[in-house]
């Protein structure tokens, strides 16, 4: 969309202007100049005046003051010319089949990992099903009067930062075709899917007025779900940040983003409460980390707070703000609001071995888990981060006060963990202390070496995609984690319940096969589902874990961030051509370990049994 755009002089409009097309100096252009008082030397202009510019001296907020549909549209222009979909209204249902193609004999379903729990039932009020992202899966992007989000912007206009160049413009389209994948979520008897809301949809400048199109889809959304009889698992942000307030003030680096999250978090929390099972105010707050530090501060975005490029300044930034925002919520939402339902993030981490028996590995992996789960997770300790990151990070880690650690202390009813693969941790040659003690060691500030294979060499697991480099099947890594975060971790909150919140795969070059049926018997997928469930049930029903909720990520194949449309993660296949969803063996995996697992209330429809290991 281009429509006509009136750039105001001064103010905002000019200095959105800047923020794609000029230099990192450019950014706060006109804020903080020195007024000069000049005497007029153009006689014919009556109004003149000068002033000396100095770009290096603007402050780091630019206000956020006009939220005019000029501005709305200057902020698409920034992003530059959006994909539509040939579907672009809301599609009704058709009918579900009534079975599905699926696997048969010739080729099974993969047997059990762990015949222990071949019997093992889950309880009725276990809740399972899939997941997605509204970034990754909605489409949509500019329409009915949604903003611009970071990950709308970062394809279009970052060259070459996504694998394969594609952009989410359009992704599965799920947002104009929600209707029929609650119908096909039903028709399989999936029970619960858990989903995110996007808040520059709602919220178009991430601040200001509400959207009332984008408003008027989510509940639309909500009302379709429950008459399918869908249980309704809720993120309110997955890491689709307003660009308007990367603009404004650095979105997740200023504290600004507190209040405007908490107030975007308090509207959905009370118009759609009544329709949620669980909700989870972050998606993964880690990727402060290896995501939101590394977007390109200073040449397409600006570089506000003091962050330089990124780095370690902005990581530590956004994980400090949004663990405020989460706790302020959280404590919203059961003091105040009296909310009942469950509420927690989730978090990405990872099993981690140590590389060798010596103690310099042992503290290798610690120092892992400290910087990745216990980052965050120690609000339910103490309130505050790990010992380790404190006297390691020294002033880069910012400080609560005293009112600030009660409210994050005890800020969740469960651990969430989105826990897809495990890493060998080893000690750096110089030694953690020589590392941890200098800011410009290349291992700072973790100061552990983390590997995907064995100390002989040989991988951990199978690999995934080229475009998840990150990611090897290690299905006997998240019986033993579990064990760890329930016992040794984070007992007491993971006593109330853990929910493996994401698990998946992502079959190695499945994006190169040009037919259906190369697609659709993904064994690798299939075979990680099944041990991954079987490792997670033997945790349960044998270590005494409790695991109280199991998603599988993804409901179809998405926008997979950075690798794009390429790298699928999808129990079901789509075709970007038609829009058609597809379900993979891996679905008919996940769908039948429920069936034999599940209560005859959760059992899956429309696969008539038996199928897999059972059928043999
Ligand atoms: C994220 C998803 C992502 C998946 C696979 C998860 O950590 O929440 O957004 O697609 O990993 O990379």
């Amino acid at each position: 969309m281009a429509p006509s755009v009136t750039v105001k002089l001064g103010g905002a409009t000019l200095l959105a202007a800047s923020a794609f097309a000029a230099s990192p100096s450019s950014y706060g252009y006109g804020h903080n100049s020195t007024t000069a008082s000049p005497t007029p030397t153009i006689t014919s202009d009556a109004s003149y005046s000068s002033t000396t510019f100095n770009a290096s001296a603007a402050s780091t907020y630019l206000p956020l003051t006009d939220f005019s549909n000029e501005q709305l549209a200057f902020l698409w222009d920034q992003v530059g010319s959006i994909s539509t979909a040939a579907i672009h209204t809301t599609v009704s249902p058709t009918p579900e089949p009534s079975v599905y193609p699926k696997p048969g004999y010739l080729h099974p379903l993969v047997p059990a990992y762990v015949s222990e729990v071949e019997s093992a039932k889950l309880p009725e009020d276990f809740l399972w099903g899939v997941a997605s992202a509204a970034l990754q899966v909605e489409g949509a992007v500019d329409a009915e009067g949604k903003g611009p989000s970071v990950w709308d912007f970062i394809p279009h206009r970052w060259v070459n930062s996504i694998a394969d160049n594609s952009t989410a413009d359009v992704a599965a389209n799920q947002y104009y075709l929600y209707k029929q994948d609650n119908a096909r979520l039903k028709a399989l008897g999936i029970p619960a899917y858990s989903f995110t809301i996007s808040l520059a949809r709602v919220i178009p400048f991430g601040k200001g007025p509400v959207n009332e199109q984008g408003i008027a889809h989510y509940d639309d959304v909500f009302a379709n779900m429950e008459a399918n009889g869908i249980k309704s698992v809720v993120t309110l942000f997955h890491w689709d940040t307003p660009l308007a307030l990367f603009n404004s003030y650095g979105a997740w680096t200023s504290r600004d983003i507190v209040a405007d999250y908490v107030r975007y978090a308090k509207l959905i929390i009370e118009r759609y409460d009544k329709y949620v099972t669980v909700w989870y105010t972050f998606n993964e707050p880690q990727y402060c980390n290896w995501r939101f530090s590394n977007y390109p501060y200073g040449t397409l975005l600006p570089s506000y707070n003091g962050i330089g490029n990124g780095g370690l300044k902005a990581e530590f930034l956004c994980g400090h703000y949004t663990l405020l925002a989460h706790a302020e919520v959280y404590q919203w939402y059961k003091n105040v609001y009296k909310g009942t339902k469950p509420m927690s993030f989730k978090n990405s981490a990872n099993w981690i071995l140590p590389n060798s028996t010596s103690a310099a590995d042992a503290e290798a992996v610690t120092r892992v888990n400290d910087f990745n789960m216990g980052w965050f997770g120690g609000p339910w300790t103490d309130g505050d981060y790990p010992a380790s990151l404190r006297s390691t990070l020294g002033d880069l880690l910012p400080t609560f006060t005293q009112a600030e650690k009660d409210m994050i202390k005890g800020s969740a009813d469960f651990y969430a963990l989105d826990g897809y693969t495990a890493n060998v941790a080893a000690a750096p040659p110089n030694g953690i202390a020589a590392c941890a003690a200098n800011a410009s060691d290349p291992n700072y500030p973790t100061c552990a070496l983390t590997a995907t294979t064995y100390a002989d060499g040989f991988p951990i697991g199978p690999n995934s995609d080229p475009g998840a480099t990150w990611l090897w099947s290690t299905p006997g890594g998240i019986r033993p984690y579990l064990s760890f975060i329930a016992n040794k971790y984070f007992p007491k909150v993971a006593s109330k319940g853990i929910v493996v919140s994401e698990f998946g795969f992502s079959d190695p070059y499945e994006s190169s096969f040009d037919t259906l049926a190369q697609i659709l018997w993904d064994l690798r997928r299939a075979d990680y589902m099944q041990g991954y469930l079987d490792n997670i049930l033997a945790a349960r029903a044998l270590d005494g874990v409790n695991i109280t909720g199991i998603f599988a990520w993804a409901i179809y194949d998405n926008f997979e961030w950075n690798s794009g449309l390429s790298t699928k993660f999808g129990l079901q296949y789509v075709n970007l051509t038609s829009q058609e969803r597809h379900p993979k063996a891996s679905m008919f995996q996940f769908l039948n370990w429920f069936k034999l697992h599940g209560l005859d209330s959760t059992a899956t429809a429309n696969i008539t049994a038996p199928i897999g290991h059972k059928r043999m």
